[in-house]
């Protein structure tokens, strides 16, 4: 293995501005695991992204897609079958895990057993040979940052879940990381904890500056924590954009049914003119302003319509129909608080509606009501039916 002192520099031209824009840059990484029975699995295939110093990078996919061993590979714990790792300038690709100081924290906390917490969080600056001042100093000063003043005695098996991935999370950021991978490391929590923990995540990543890449399978997390969204299937990434990007904008039917919790209703394609895509959902029609249609579609060719549910509103039904909007009736109505999500009739299917409750304004529709709706066709996204 390559030793620290023999690293090779990446030829000048490849990299403008290595300490900013290019921070990390994985190219084209690629791994191939063989299997006992001989078959091959292309568990990382072609991976290419750049990130930013201090950028927070959720990675997002399907069990198997290849997350865990894409942030294996930036530790150093695995190693790529293709492909190159540059870390501030450097290729690291071949280094050894401990000649990068690039921690990964996981859900299953990985503590010592027999060590209590301020052991744990010394045992990284013991290896460093820092002496006893600076390590008390740090430990210290660690404890302070994620709350666990007062607990330092305990061993692991005396902390609840909270606190166990707190002291995960102090044990990577003692070591003064300038880059964290966390792998699902909240999945072990409630959801209430998760909360908590994922905002202090957020907080200290934006408080100390750190690179953070971060994999989940919860979309909410996907969304709510990062500079922007990596979504992989299969190996292979099917999408990087902002969070906003890609829920609004979803590559395809892949990215959206991952992301969004949208309504996927079938439709086929009537007319297709002046920019616009006509598209019979039931005996509805609705023109889709073709930029929101994916390939070369035709009329008669069947698509896949994917309707967000705050994009469609919900009004009463009085005695007369409301024009413009399309009849249906509540068959489930669930108030969460700040949101109220309805289930109604659209055809010979269900179609979800979620609406914010305003206090004094807004009207809250009971199980049996006839009901309203009206679509934000600029919102559809209509995708091929074959996908
Ligand atoms: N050591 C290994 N040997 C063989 N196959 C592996 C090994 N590690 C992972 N894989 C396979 O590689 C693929 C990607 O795995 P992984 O990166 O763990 O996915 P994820 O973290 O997205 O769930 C899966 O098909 C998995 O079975
Ligand atoms: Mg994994």
């Amino acid at each position: 293995m390559q030793r620290k002192n023999q690293r090779a520099t990446v030829p000048v031209q490849t990299i403008q501005d290595p300490k900013n824009t290019q921070y990390l840059v994985l190219q084209n990484l690629t791994k191939v695991f063989r299997n006992t029975n001989g078959h091959e699995v292309r568990a990382v295939d072609d991976f290419c992204l750049t990130v930013g110093k201090g950028e927070f990078i959720t990675l997002i996919g399907p069990s198997g897609c290849g997350k865990s061993t894409t942030l294996r590979m930036i530790a150093g714990f695995e190693r790529p079958t293709s492909g190159e790792i540059i870390h501030e300038g450097q290729i690291i690709t071949h280094d050894d895990p401990q000649d990068r100081s690039i921690p990964i924290v996981f859900q299953n906390y990985a503590l010592f057993p027999h060590m209590n917490v301020f052991e744990n969080l010394a045992y990284g600056l013991r290896a460093r040979y820092l002496p006893q001042d600076a390590i008390n100093h740090d430990v210290a000063m660690i404890c302070q940052m994620v709350n666990l003043v007062g607990i330092e005695n305990r061993f692991p098996h005396e902390l609840s879940d909270g606190q166990q991935q707190r002291v995960a999370l102090a044990r990577a950021l003692v070591l003064k990381p300038k880059l964290i991978l966390f792998d699902e490391p909240l999945s072990n929590l409630d959801a209430r904890l998760r909360l908590q923990t994922r905002s202090e995540i957020k907080r200290m990543q934006q408080m100390l500056g750190i690179t953070v890449l971060y994999v989940t399978h919860d979309q909410s997390e996907a969304l709510s924590l990062p500079d922007r969204v990596v979504i992989m299937n299969r190996g292979r990434i099917v999408q990087i954009g902002t969070p906003e990007q890609v829920y609004h904008d979803p590559a395809s039917l892949f990215v959206s049914d991952f992301i969004s919790n949208a309504n996927f209703l079938d439709a086929i394609v009537v007319s297709v003119k002046d920019h616009q895509v006509g598209i019979a959902i039931y005996e509805h029609t609705f023109k889709v302003p073709a930029e929101r249609c994916d390939g070369n579609l035709e009329p008669g060719d069947r698509v896949m319509v994917s309707i967000n549910p705050e994009t469609i509103e919900i009004r009463a039904h009085g005695e007369q129909a409301l024009p413009g909007y399309i009849k249906g009736v509540v068959e489930l109505s669930s108030f969460n608080g700040p949101l109220s999500e309805y289930k109604v009739t659209f055809g010979d299917t269900l179609i979800r509606v979620v609406q914010p409750n305003i206090r004094g304004r807004t009207m809250i529709h009971r199980v049996g009501q006839e009901v309203g709706l009206a679509f934000e066709v600029a919102t559809f996204r209509v995708f091929p039916a074959q996908w």
